[in-house]
Order: C-alpha cells, then sequence, then structure tokens
C-alpha cells in the first residue's frame, strides 16, 4: 500500500499530530505524516516534529503572502492530504480550492452544534445532555463540511469544562484515526 502524504496543521498542544504519528507508524494505516504546518512559533506540538523528524514549517503571518508560502510547502513535500489538529486560523479559499475534499478537520462538538471557539463552554451553557467529536471535511466555511464521523458520550452532572475537555480529547485519538481510515478504505 502507498501511504497517501499528509500535512498536518496545528496551533497547540498538538496531541492529535502526536497520536497520528503515532498510528501512521502502522503498516496498514493509510496515511505518512511528511510535514508539519504550525500557525505559530510557540505550538507545543512543534516538538513532535523535531522529536520524529519529520520536516516543518511555521506559518509567519506577518509575511506578505503566507498561503503561497503554505502552498510552497505543500508541493515541496507532494502533499496530496491535509489533517487540520487544533489549527486555530481560517485556511483560505486558494488552498481549500486546490485541495478539494483532501482536507479534514477534527472539531471538540458534535456538528453543526457549537461552531467556532470556547465549545466546552457553550456545551455547559447550553445544558446539553451529550456532547463528543466530529471529523469532518473542511470546506469555504468555519467547522462545515461533510460529516465522516461522529463520536457521542453522555455529560454527567458533575462534569466540567475540564472533564469534558479530557473525554473529548480522549474520543478524538480514536475519531481521527478511524475517520482517516473510513476515507481511503472508500477511495
Ligand atoms: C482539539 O481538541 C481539537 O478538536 C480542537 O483543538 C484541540 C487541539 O488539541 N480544534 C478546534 O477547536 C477546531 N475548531 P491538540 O493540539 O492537543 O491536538
Amino acid at each position: 500500500m502507498v501511504k497517501k502524504k499528509t500535512c498536518v496543521f496545528i496551533s497547540g498542544q498538538g496531541s492529535n499530530l502526536k497520536n497520528l504519528i503515532l498510528r501512521s507508524r502502522d503498516k496498514s494505516f493509510p496515511i505518512k505524516i511528511s510535514l508539519i504546518i504550525s500557525s505559530n512559533n510557540n505550538a507545543k506540538g512543534i516538538n513532535y516534529a523535531k522529536k520524529f523528524n519529520i520536516p516543518y514549517h511555521i506559518v509567519n503571518a506577518k509575511h506578505r503572502n503566507p498561503d503561497n508560502k503554505i502552498l510552497k510547502n505543500l508541493k515541496k513535500f507532494n502533499i496530496s492530504f491535509i489533517c487540520l489538529a487544533g489549527y486555530m486560523k481560517i485556511i483560505s479559499n486558494k488552498i481549500v480550492n486546490k485541495f478539494e475534499k483532501k482536507i479534514i478537520n477534527i472539531h471538540p462538538s458534535l456538528l453543526p452544534k457549537f461552531k467556532g471557539l470556547n465549545t466546552y463552554t457553550k456545551v455547559l451553557k447550553n445544558c446539553e445532555k451529550k456532547t463528543g467529536c466530529t471529523v469532518h471535511y473542511v470546506n469555504n466555511k468555519l467547522d462545515d463540511g461533510d460529516i465522516i464521523i461522529k463520536k457521542i458520550f453522555y455529560i454527567n452532572s458533575n462534569d466540567n469544562e475540564n472533564t469534558l475537555k479530557k473525554k473529548t480529547q480522549t474520543m478524538e485519538y480514536k475519531a481521527y484515526p478511524e475517520a482517516i481510515i473510513k476515507i481511503f478504505r472508500n477511495r
């Protein structure tokens, strides 16, 4: 099996990135992480690029045309698939159009509910009975696009933002690899 050369975009801790790197070591897992793009210099996740010897590129917001730099890097490393993992910037139309149906994202809610930021606060404020995570294709709108996988759990009366985050992210580590396997099984 020829693995798809994949780029993971991050902005923060990179725990989903780490999980995908470890999963992609399986021979049968359909992707190889060939490049990491970070929206900022301080993202802790960059340490995984260093630790696992994966090339990385940091987006310089001051750069006149950061998209062109990103596209140049994607081309340089022959990237044909993109996973957003906590990337807190909007992906420009230019990139979305070039990689139509080849960019996926993970979001910590049951989309279409609670798009955008501060998801756990919104879930609790809305007195939801259940929550979870969603993996979806990326289109031109925020946290939109066809859904690939959703995973659900029930909220306890003593849950708070920290426990919700922990439970949701534990679920994400299962959902993201499963979504990737599902996509390439169907292609
Ligand atoms: C993840 O929980 C992901 O669902 C969320 O950011 C976190 C990143 O954690 N993404 C979004 O909210 C996107 N709208 P990580 O850096 O440890 O993988």
